[in-house]
């Protein structure tokens, strides 16, 4: 017997997941084959230490069954001991392991804190272009957009974004920012502007979401103290972080630091039977012995891939466009030429086969035709340097066609 469903996907789905299928990050290009991605933060794969790997896992595989058991709610202990060991090693940054909270990738610490923290209508404060704009997407929460100059985020928005939801009888609840390397600006927060966004946030009560995701791939300068270190109270940040980029994003494995009522608040939404237990042991076997050596070759690495792409937009653009000049992470981000259309240009890029990001992708409401973010790190050096040649051809082109039309228009 024929059945008629009233089955409808789209009535079913909450508002939540409603609001999160739209506006998905995609390299557009359809049908036409990506032969070069510079787009995605996908580490380096020639980099991923394979052979130290099975033997790490060959070792937890023959000595430890607990590894196919479920785990702690908080991680695998040894492991909150390395991520703070690795603290107070790269950046003098004393952290008990009972202030670690191990999760999938930062990526669900980060979304972990938003379902804890945010209720339909509040208000939060979060970069001017950013990855979480994906995350946040969906929490039907209200964005004020703080811009950032050369130094970090401009203070005078900080305190217009407290101002705007007062005017809305709201109070800011978060401020959600990636001090380092920003994914996708590649650039980095200074000292003082990160005790002033702290001082701000104590005198109007609102939480720091530190996304710290690059932290250990700095290729120059000095370290940083991050929000976390800065605040003396410990119960004003939240810092996320990752082994995705000093590792690799298949392990997923990340954690977050904090106080203990923050952390305790986070882990009533871990019920997944403990962040894999399994790859959370191969990781901390090979980690124990290799961390700071494999972290010291990946800067190494990905400090020769951001040189290549900056000689490469030097040498095709010069003084045509502008770009940021990262101290670390794997982005750079590219303001085009007045005139050039940065949705044309990706999809110019994409007919043959480079594939690049729109930087609309990163704004909380989708406007911007003018900047594309570039990723060095996936790519190899020549694809890196075939695709900059392809995306400066682009980029010209563009802004050669909007010259010629607005000559055709003064005619
Ligand atoms: C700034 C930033 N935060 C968080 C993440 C999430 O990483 P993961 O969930 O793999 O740790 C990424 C990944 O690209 C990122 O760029």
């Amino acid at each position: 017997m024929q059945q008629t469903t009233l089955f409808s996907l789209d009535s079913l789905l909450s508002s939540d997941a409603a609001a999160r299928s739209q506006g998905q990050m995609d390299r557009g290009g359809v049908g036409v084959e990506t032969r070069i991605s510079i787009d995605v933060g996908q580490p380096d794969p020639a980099s991923m230490p394979m052979d130290d790997l099975i033997a790490a896992a060959g070792r937890v595989l023959s000595t430890d069954r607990t590894a196919l058991l479920y785990g702690d709610r908080q991680g695998y202990a040894p492991l909150r001991k390395l991520v703070a060991h690795k603290a107070l090693r790269l950046e003098s940054l004393e952290v008990r392991p009972d202030d670690v909270l191990i999760t999938n990738g930062s990526g669900q610490a980060i979304a972990m804190t938003a379902q804890a923290l945010v209720d339909r209508g509040d208000w939060i404060l979060m970069d001017e272009a950013s990855w979480g704009v994906r995350v946040f997407k969906g929490f039907g929460t209200n964005v004020f957009s703080v811009r950032w100059d050369g130094d970090g985020p401009i203070i005078a928005d900080v305190k217009a974004g407290v101002a705007a939801a007062r005017d809305h009888g709201k109070r800011i609840k978060m401020f959600y920012t990636i001090p380092n390397f920003q994914n996708p600006l590649g650039i980095t927060a200074g000292v003082e502007r990160r005790k002033a966004v702290l001082d701000l946030a104590i005198e109007h009560g609102f939480l720091i979401l530190e996304d710290d995701a690059y932290v250990e791939l700095r290729f120059e300068g000095s370290h940083i103290p991050s929000y976390y270190q800065l605040d003396e109270s410990r119960s004003q940040v939240l810092r996320a972080g990752t082994f995705s980029k000093i590792f690799g994003a298949g392990i997923r494995l990340g954690w977050t630091m904090s106080s203990p009522e923050l952390l305790s608040a986070l882990t009533h939404y871990k019920l997944d039977g403990g962040t894999s237990p399994f790859s959370s042991r191969i990781l901390t076997e090979y980690m124990r012995g290799h961390m700071f050596e494999h972290i010291d070759e990946l800067i190494d690495v990905y400090r020769d891939k951001r040189d290549v792409m900056i000689g490469g937009l030097q040498k095709g653009l010069g003084s045509r466009a502008s770009w940021s000049q990262p101290e670390g992470g794997f982005f750079v981000w590219v303001s085009l030429p007045e005139g050039a259309s940065a949705e044309n240009v990706c999809a110019a890029c994409a007919r043959r086969g480079v594939s690049v990001w729109n930087g609309a992708q990163f704004r909380w409401d989708g406007r911007d035709d003018s900047h594309i973010r570039l990723s060095y790190s996936f790519a190899t050096l020549d694809e890196i340097e075939e695709g900059v040649t392809v995306l400066c051809e682009e980029i010209l082109r563009s802004a050669a066609q909007s010259d010629f039309v607005a000559g055709v228009g003064s005619r």
